[in-house]
């Protein structure tokens, strides 16, 4: 027995978990399956030595902001970095969320929505999507009147289904919520189209991206969100100073650089997602269209948690969600390198027929 016990809410949390296993293919966690350009890991070790390491980076980041900014035609005061978009979501919670709020999501989704409002003491109020994972306007309009969210989460594309809200949809919700709209486009560049193009000054609406995916960038922690300047001067306020080291904003400054080569791998990855969907099609699978480097299938010979551990057999691992509420049976595999992709369909079609 521990000698002293953390706040109940803690104590009775169960974590967030995305086991990782040693294996050939790694397909569970929607990294990119390539490295950044040469170019971008040799302009960042020439940058190691230009740091000034004794002193503290710049707080407000204003450069990263201000090159963020310009991919989105927006100046720095409308950008938040932090470290990942997790931290950009949990800054938002502590922000804008905390006892006696509440924040809305709409299950499935990205599971740290809600986890992340737990930790921050805030209330969740759980919407269900149709059958067909797709947003319930009714079931919006439901809860949004009996929690009144400060804060209301959508994720398009939706991990785990893949699924793109539509601009109506969007802007539907806008309507309908009383607080902050936050849509996690942490997929979003593999979409046809953002809720970017919605910011502006005077609605409470943030998107949040990631460098950790289309950047090929997980390893460097880096996300923002764009969104009116005074959700951003809020922000600003509660996340902890010094939060970026300069040479993450020296890594994210550059990256930028290399738009039209992260352009180029996303219209790869999303060439490769139509063929590796068409593929699974072939195969005794329920599979949800996606628009993402993801997608979400379902066997339907044999259990999903079987399929998962045969994978694993055959050094493949995806993610296993056949165990989580309203997924049953479902598996959602990373788009990967052509050759990775073959590994993991090869097996598939083994196990499955
Ligand atoms: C929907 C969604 N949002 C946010 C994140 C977090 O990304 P980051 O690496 O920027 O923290 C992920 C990561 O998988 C995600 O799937």
């Amino acid at each position: 027995m521990a000698p002293i016990r953390p706040r109940d809410s803690v104590a009775l949390m169960e974590g967030y978990h995305s086991p990782q296993l040693d294996v050939d293919v790694r397909l569970n966690t929607n990294e990119s399956p390539v490295a950044p350009p040469a170019a971008f890991v040799d302009a960042l070790a020439a940058e190691v030595g230009r740091v000034q390491w004794h002193r503290y980076p710049d707080r407000a980041a204003t450069e990263l902001r201000t090159r963020i900014g310009e991919l989105h035609g927006v100046g720095p005061e409308q950008v938040f970095v932090a470290n990942g978009s997790n931290e950009v979501l949990q800054t938002l919670s502590l922000t804008y969320g905390g006892p006696g709020r509440t924040v809305a999501v709409f299950e499935p989704t990205y599971a740290l929505h809600s986890h992340i409002a737990h930790m921050t003491g805030t209330t969740v109020a759980e919407g269900e999507r149709a059958a067909d994972f797709s947003l319930d306007m009714a079931e919006v309009r439901r809860v949004v009147s009996a929690a009144e969210p400060a804060i209301t989460y959508l994720c398009s594309p939706n991990n785990p289904t893949g699924m793109v809200e539509t601009r109506d949809t969007v802007t539907e919700v806008l309507g309908l919520v009383p607080g902050l709209l936050v849509v996690d486009e942490a997929y979003g560049q593999f979409a046809p189209w953002s809720a970017l193009e919605l910011v502006d000054e005077a609605t409470p609406l943030v998107v949040t991206q990631t460098f950790s995916k289309t950047w090929s960038m997980a390893g460097a922690r880096l996300g923002y969100l764009v969104g009116p300047s005074w959700v951003v001067a809020e922000l600003e306020k509660v996340v902890l100073p010094y939060h970026l080291d300069a040479l993450k904003q020296a890594a994210g400054i550059i990256a930028v650089r290399f738009r039209s080569e992260m352009e180029e791998r996303v219209a790869q990855l999303t060439e490769e997602r139509g063929r590796l969907e068409a593929a699974l099609r072939e195969l005794p699978c329920d599979v949800w269209p996606s628009g993402a480097n993801f997608v979400l299938f379902r066997p339907q010979t044999l259990d999903g948690a079987d399929v998962w551990a045969q994978l694993v057999e055959r050094s493949i691992l995806v993610r296993n969600c056949s165990s989580w509420p309203r997924l049953e049976g479902c598996l959602r595999v990373t788009i990967g390198t052509t050759d990775e992709d073959d590994r993991f369909l090869d097996a598939l079609g083994e196990i499955l027929t």
